[in-house]
C-alpha cells in the first residue's frame, strides 16, 4: 500500500484527515434496496481480491449506520425502535451524533491505517432521509454533520435506485420507526437521493439495483475497483 499522503479529493474542509491513505466507499439507498446485502458482498469480493477490507478489528466486516460503536448502537435503538414520533430536527441530529462517533473512533484511525472500508449508509442518507424527504433541506443537513464528519466524505457513494414500491415489499419482519411510515416517505427517499446523485456527481453512482443480485453486484464491484484503483492501493498489495 503507497505511503503517500492523500488529502481526501471529496473533503467538506480540508482538515484533519490529511494523512488519510485508505478508501471509504458507502451503499445508499431507500430501504429494502438491497444494500445490505450488496455491502456484503462487496466486501467479501474485494477481501478476495486481497485488499485490506473492514476495520482492523473486525476484518472482512460492513460498518453499518446509525451503529459501528457502542454510543452508536444505543443512538440507533432511539431513532429506529424507540418513541414513536421525534421532531425531524431531533431525528437528525442523532444521526449526526451517531455518525461523530463513527468518524472519530472508527472511520479516521483505520482510514489513517489503509483499511478500505464499506459503509451500509452514511452522510448521504441523512441528507435524502432528513434534508430532502423530512424537508430540512439537504444544505442545512449538510450543515450540522460538517463538524462531525472532520472533513470526510467517502471516496465512492454507490446509491441502489430501486422503486420505493418494490422496496418496501422487499422489506422483512416487523417494520422500524421509519419504514412503518410507509410508501409517502419512500418516494420522497428516492427524490432526494436523485437530487444527491445531481449534486455530488463526483463521487455519487447511481445503480439500477432492482435487478438480479448477481448482476447488481458486478455493478457494484466494478465500481469500487475503480475508486480504489483511483486512490492508489495496489491489488493484491
Ligand atoms: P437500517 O436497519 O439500516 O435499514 P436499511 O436496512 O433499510 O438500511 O435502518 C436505518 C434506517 O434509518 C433507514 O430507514 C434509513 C434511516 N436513516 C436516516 O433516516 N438517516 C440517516 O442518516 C441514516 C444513516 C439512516
Amino acid at each position: 500500500m503507497p505511503e503517500r499522503e492523500r488529502v481526501p479529493r471529496h473533503a467538506a474542509t480540508e482538515t484533519s484527515v490529511s494523512e488519510q491513505t485508505g478508501v471509504l466507499i458507502s451503499l445508499e439507498g431507500g430501504d429494502g434496496c438491497g444494500k445490505s446485502t450488496q455491502a456484503a458482498l462487496l466486501c467479501e469480493r474485494l477481501a478476495a481480491c486481497g485488499l485490506p477490507v473492514g476495520p482492523s478489528s473486525d476484518q472482512g466486516a460492513v460498518i453499518r449506520e446509525p451503529g459501528g460503536t457502542a454510543a452508536g448502537e444505543a443512538i440507533r435503538d432511539v431513532l429506529l425502535h424507540g418513541p414513536q414520533t421525534l421532531a425531524p430536527w431531533a431525528e437528525a441530529l442523532l444521526y449526526a451524533a451517531a455518525r461523530a462517533e463513527l468518524v472519530e473512533r472508527v472511520l479516521l484511525p483505520e482510514l489513517r491505517a489503509g483499511r478500505v472500508l464499506i459503509l451500509d449508509r452514511f452522510v448521504d442518507s441523512s441528507l435524502a432521509y432528513q434534508g430532502f424527504a423530512r424537508g430540512l433541506g439537504i444544505d442545512a443537513v449538510l450543515a450540522v454533520n460538517q463538524p462531525g464528519l472532520r472533513g470526510l466524505l467517502p471516496d465512492l457513494t454507490i446509491v441502489l435506485d430501486v422503486d420505493p414500491l418494490v422496496g418496501l415489499a422487499r422489506t422483512g419482519g416487523a417494520p422500524d420507526r421509519i419504514e412503518a411510515e410507509g410508501l409517502d416517505l419512500q418516494q420522497r427517499v428516492a427524490a432526494g437521493f436523485a437530487v444527491v446523485a445531481r449534486r455530488f456527481p463526483e463521487r455519487v453512482r447511481l445503480i439500477d439495483g432492482s435487478r438480479d443480485i448477481d448482476i447488481v453486484a458486478a455493478a457494484v464491484v466494478a465500481a469500487a475497483l475503480e475508486a480504489v484503483a483511483d486512490v492508489g492501493l495496489r491489488l493484491g498489495g
